[in-house]
Parts: structure tokens; sequence; C-alpha cells
């Protein structure tokens, strides 16, 4: 087994998936340490939630850009990420997507949390999309990330109802159940060093 995983998350808003890998490192499922939070939001709260557990966070504006993570801040994210250590990048609710300069940092560690069965409804608001497409079935993929939007290797999935009345809200709140165990899992096995990237695939292999 290699080096253990050094988690720096990335997120814009509540962190409630930040929160679920926390909670899995103190439970002792998960073997790993979160070493820094960064956010492209100010006022996100996944910072109250890195305060209270005591993990370093802090705000890192992505401007000019909206909705990429480019240039000069993406320079500082990495700055910031490899002084803290990480040598796992986690995006959660990270509302930017990740450049080249990134992911050439990360070699195969930067991972992301979406939240439908891809390659099924990329983008924003997939609970959304799904609904008002009528699946029966919706979802949430963690996988690497590539070079592209929401197509990197899928690592985990985990599949929910949709049901008769649902809104997007009871429909993305099903949705982050899954969503609080499919990280954990997903680290869990890349901690064991039990992944291998083979195309577009990823194996699992069994652990030691
Ligand atoms: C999740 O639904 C995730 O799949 C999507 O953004 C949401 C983030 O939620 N990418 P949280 O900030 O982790 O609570």
């Amino acid at each position: 087994m290699g080096e253990k995983l050094k988690i720096g998350v990335l997120g814009s808003g509540s962190g409630s998936n930040a929160q679920s890998i926390v909670d899995a490192i103190a439970a002792d499922t998960l073997d790993a340490k979160v070493v820094c939070v960064l956010t492209d939001v100010e006022d996100a709260r996944i910072l109250e939630r890195a305060a209270k557990h005591g993990i370093p966070a802090r705000y890192i504006s992505g401007a000019p850009y909206k909705t990429k993570l480019e240039g000069e801040a993406e320079q500082e994210y990495i700055r910031v990420l490899k002084a803290h250590g990480v040598n796992c990048v986690v995006l959660a609710g990270f509302m930017r997507i990740v450049k080249s300069a990134m992911l050439a940092a990360f070699p195969n560690r930067v991972l992301n949390i979406h939240p439908a069965l891809l390659p099924a409804f990329p983008g924003v608001a997939s609970w959304k999309q799904a609904l008002e497409y009528g699946t029966r079935v919706a979802g949430c993929t963690v996988h690497f990330v590539d070079e592209n939007t929401d197509t990197g290797p899928i690592i985990v999935q985990r599949a929910v109802p949709v049901e008769p009345g649902d809104t997007p809200e009871t429909l993305h709140a099903r949705i982050q159940v899954e969503e609080h165990k499919a990280y954990p899992e997903a680290l869990r096995l890349l901690a064991g060093d039990r992944l291998r990237i083979v195309g577009r695939r990823v194996e699992i292999h069994p652990a030691q």
C-alpha cells in the first residue's frame, strides 16, 4: 500500500459530502486524513464544518472566471494544496471545472462526485434533469476527473428510485443519502490501493 491519503477538499456549498468523509475517518472506516478545505465561495457552509473539526480551511477566489478554475487562481489552489501535503483532491460540490494544471499536479488523484448515474445527465442540477426527463432511477457517481466535464473513469455508482410526487428537492435529498456512502466507499478503495484505471474502466482489485 502507498502513502496515506491526504485529502484536500474543494467545495462551494454546504459541504455535506466533505462531512461524510470526515465522519468516515472518525469512525475508522476510512484510513485517510482531510488536511485542508478550500472554497471559492466566501461564506460557504463547508468552511464552518471544517472549522468545527479543526481542519485548515480557506476561501480562495476563482476570479476572473465564474465556472472554471484556471490561471492564477488555479495556481494558488495548487500551491496551497501542495503546501498542506495533499496527495488526493476531492471535488465535493465545487462549482468550477478544474483544468489541466490541477490534473497534472495530482495525476489520477482528482475525484469528483456527480449527482446522476453518468453518462446520463452531466452538467448542473442533474437530479432536476432526471426528474424532468422522467427516469425511474436516479443516483450518483464518483469518478476520476479527466480533461472533460463529468466524463472520467467511474469508481462507484449508487442508484435511488424516483418516487411519484418527487420534487427536485426530495429527489436530491434521496441522492445525497447515497452520495454520503459513495464518496467514503470510493476513497476507501483508493486508500487501499485497489483501483487500476484501464482505459475508460476502473478495475477494482481484491484487498491485499
Ligand atoms: C452534491 O449533490 C454533489 O453531487 C454535487 O453538488 C452537491 C454538493 O453537496 N456536485 P454538498 O456541498 O457536499 O452538500
